[in-house]
């Protein structure tokens, strides 16, 4: 018997029904809690959950940086600014304080402080990252760049610095993904821990 498939085309999706569609689909997606300032002092410090690693060498990270009402959100602002951010990389213990930052607040509002967070300065770059966050990474903006036909707004950086809570670094210079315990981002307001971590080696050609 056939497959049944339900098929979509998400130009007849409203924009919130493609967004809400779309991750649902593309999961688990990491999140990279990330911490700028403005150029008058202001810090900030919000989710995103489009980000990945695009580039191992020199380290580079990407995020996708959406609207506010018409307006970039204080995120983008303060990287176009400054050029600096800090990627903070929340695990299980940080899951809800991390949701408690991505309260659409206005731009004068810190958001370490809502959230009751410590900073801890950074060493390349301005903005502090959070001083609990399991993992940290200094980064510098190389492109910003706008998404034809998207209100979105892509920032590729640089890593400059990697900061890892110790016991999670392992003698062959990689982390131990078991002792980070990361917090993922799924549809709606899901997140996910991970589940079976499997060992499957490459074909030696
Ligand atoms: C887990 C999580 C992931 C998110 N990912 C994104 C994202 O990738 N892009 C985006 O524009 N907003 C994302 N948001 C919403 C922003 O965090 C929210 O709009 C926040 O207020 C932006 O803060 P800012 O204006 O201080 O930069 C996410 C929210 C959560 C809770």
């Amino acid at each position: 018997m056939e497959n049944q498939t339900i098929t979509i085309d998400p130009s007849e999706l409203s924009s919130r029904d493609s967004y809400r569609l779309l991750i649902s689909v593309v999961i688990p997606r990491p999140i990279a809690w990330v911490s700028t300032l403005g150029v008058d002092g202001t810090l900030n410090l919000a989710p995103y959950s489009f980000f990945n690693a695009v580039s191992g060498d020199p380290p580079t990270v990407i995020f996708s940086v959406g609207q506010r009402e018409g307006q970039p959100k204080d995120t983008l602002r303060n990287i176009q600014e400054t050029g600096e951010f800090v990627v903070n990389l929340p695990d299980r213990l940080l899951a809800e304080t991390m949701v408690k930052t991505a309260g659409e607040w206005n731009y004068d509002v810190d958001e370490f402080e809502v959230a009751g967070l410590e900073t801890t300065p950074s060493i390349g770059v301005k903005p502090p990252r959070v001083a609990t966050a399991p993992i940290a990474m200094e980064a510098k903006s190389i492109q910003i760049i706008p998404i034809d036909g998207s209100p979105n707004t892509l920032i590729l950086g640089r890593i400059v610095r990697f900061h890892i809570q110790e016991g999670l670094f392992l003698p062959k210079g990689t982390v131990d993904a078991k002792a980070f315990n990361p917090v993922a981002r799924l549809g709606s307001a899901d997140y996910a821990t991970l589940g079976e971590i499997l060992t499957i080696l490459r074909p030696q050609v």
